[in-house]
């Protein structure tokens, strides 16, 4: 089961759009960078961090990274549907990025976070919203990232912290169960996420200023089996990648009714779906 080559299903995930905004919005409050001439949103998908970058930042220029041909098409559709886009240029670009793009622009880059290295100060800010947790290993980057940074400049990322929470636990009991686990033989991808001490650690070894925090939101989601509706853009692609469409439906129906006992829905109609979320901050001294 290879999560990194699971398709993405842009419009799906954007369904929860308000609810994914808002730790976007949170983290990007928290980064102390003034000025910044060039910005980095690894995995950016369908661009919405993008996009608030770019109007914290309208100088700079911003380099979307993904490896997604679906989540970077609906990135480059939605900056084209902007009515006044001001932007220089704006395009989709396999390869390496330009060696000097004009001040002022967003591109959308195609490549695999992992084998992006900045040049030594040469970045302003590198931010990650909801990416890193795909990334085993991603916390060995780090130090080339921070040295990739101008003084003044920071790392920021938000990553979920729910992999112990029943949406996550309860997929994983059911591709281990007797039924499904011969269709699952790489068994349950191992949390690549580490706890808000570990990354303060972490980052505090490279960054002289490190700021790490963790937020629970209490989503309130409507309709009929949400938190499955939820968790189908996310955790749960790379489940049914690994099923034949026949058996899909069953596993489907089977997670659905675990998940209805895990999050009932409220007299009120809301079903109330409490997600973890960890945010770091490290920043270069001037
Ligand atoms: C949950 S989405 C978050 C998108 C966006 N940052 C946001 O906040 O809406 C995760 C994104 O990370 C991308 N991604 C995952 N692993 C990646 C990798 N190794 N290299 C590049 N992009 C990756 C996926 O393609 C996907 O678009």
């Amino acid at each position: 089961m290879n999560k990194h080559h699971a398709r993405w299903e842009p419009d799906r995930y954007l369904r929860y759009e308000g609810e994914r905004q808002r730790p976007l919005l949170e983290l990007l409050a928290r980064i102390p960078t003034l000025d910044a001439r060039s910005v980095v949103d690894l995995g950016c998908g369908t661009g919405a961090g993008t996009a608030m970058l770019c109007e914290r930042w309208p100088e700079a220029v911003v380099v979307g990274i993904d490896s997604s041909d679906e989540m970077l098409s609906k990135a480059l559709a939605r900056k084209q549907a902007e009515s006044g886009h001001s932007r220089g240029e704006l395009m989709l670009r396999d390869g390496p990025a330009l060696s000097a793009p004009p001040r002022g622009s967003v591109s959308f880059v195609k490549a695999d976070i992992l084998s992006w290295t900045p040049e030594p100060s040469t970045v302003d800010v590198i931010f990650s919203n909801a990416a890193l947790h795909w990334i085993p290993g991603h916390e060995g980057l780090f130090g080339s990232w921070v040295e990739g940074l101008r003084k003044g400049g920071a790392l920021a990322f938000q990553v979920p912290g729910n992999f112990d929470a029943p949406s996550h636990t309860l997929l994983a009991d059911l591709a281990n169960s007797a039924e499904w686990r011969q269709r699952f033989p790489a068994g349950d991808p191992a949390n690549k996420v580490r706890s808000p001490s570990e990354y303060y650690r972490l980052l505090r070894r490279v960054a002289e200023d490190v700021d790490v925090w963790e937020t629970t939101y209490y989503h309130r989601l409507r309709g009929d089996d949400p938190v499955f509706d939820w968790v189908s853009a996310t955790a749960l692609r790379p489940y049914v990648e690994a099923l034949s469409a026949e058996e899909r439906p069953t596993f489907a129906e089977s997670y659905k009714g675990l998940l209805r006992v895990a999050y009932p829905r409220e007299p009120s109609g809301e079903t109330l779906f409490p997600f973890r979320r960890i945010f770091a901050v490290a920043t270069r001294s001037r």
